[in-house]
């Protein structure tokens, strides 16, 4: 055997497992796209409206956490948190889900364990346990007094605090089939009134500069124009 083949036959074997494992890294990316994209097709079966509101949240969740300077491993998994904030409302029964009144107390407190439903599947998945986090304290109170946990200020992922603002927006910016989507203005005025008390100040801010200027982009993104929604 030659110099060169022998050269040849080296460069293989380092090259072979190098490859294998950008395969392998690749196949699990695209499982990892594919599971999130099926459990929002499933959350879409369950409550028509929530499919556009979640996949909106991502589109605002990737806004917000590039002007906050987030890194790309955290800004990957507050959008999976974004997209998949209340899957666990697949457990909450429909005559709760769908009830066209307010809830009562009882109901409100069933309620209430869609965020624990969501992080007690997705952290099932490995590479999904921060994401499930974020979901799990997506309806804490800056100041303690959200739910389930009732942690407060730094205590909640920060990826939880942004999901709580942009959630809040998009929530009251929607025409729901029982009440119009009040007016962007209006909107924004609720999220600097409750800065501080249900929001981090610093979330809010953030979200202030970019609300405007994005706000049809996000739209745009997601397929639809804000004069649909709003
Ligand atoms: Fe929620």
């Amino acid at each position: 055997m030659g110099l060169r083949q022998l050269t040849l036959n080296a460069s293989d074997s380092v090259l072979a497992p190098t490859l294998r494992i950008k395969e392998l890294e690749e196949r699990m990316d695209s499982m990892h796209t594919a599971l999130i994209c099926a459990l929002n097709q499933l959350l879409d079966l369950k409550d028509l409206n929530t499919g556009f509101h979640s996949t909106r949240l991502a589109e605002w969740a990737v806004r917000v956490a590039q002007e906050m300077g987030m890194d790309e491993s955290s800004l990957h998994n507050l959008e999976v948190a974004a997209l998949l904030h209340d899957i666990g409302k697949m457990g909450i029964p429909d005559s709760i889900l769908q009830k066209p009144a307010r809830l009562t107390a009882d109901e409100y407190d069933v309620m209430k364990k869609h965020p624990e439903y969501g992080w007690g599947a997705i952290r099932l998945f490995p590479t999904m346990e921060r994401a499930s986090l974020f979901i799990l304290h997506h309806h804490e109170g800056y100041d303690g007094k959200g739910y389930p946990a009732g942690l407060r200020g730094s205590e909640i992922p920060v990826g939880s605090r942004i999901v709580s603002v942009i959630d809040s927006f998009d929530a009251m910016v929607s025409s729901r089939p029982y009440r119009k989507g009040l007016p962007f203005e209006e909107a924004m005025r609720r999220l600097k009134d409750a800065s501080g008390t249900q929001f981090d100040p610093a979330v809010v801010q953030c979200f202030t500069r970019i609300a405007r200027p994005e706000m049809e982009n996000v739209f745009a993104a997601t397929g639809t124009t804000s004069a649909v929604v709003i």
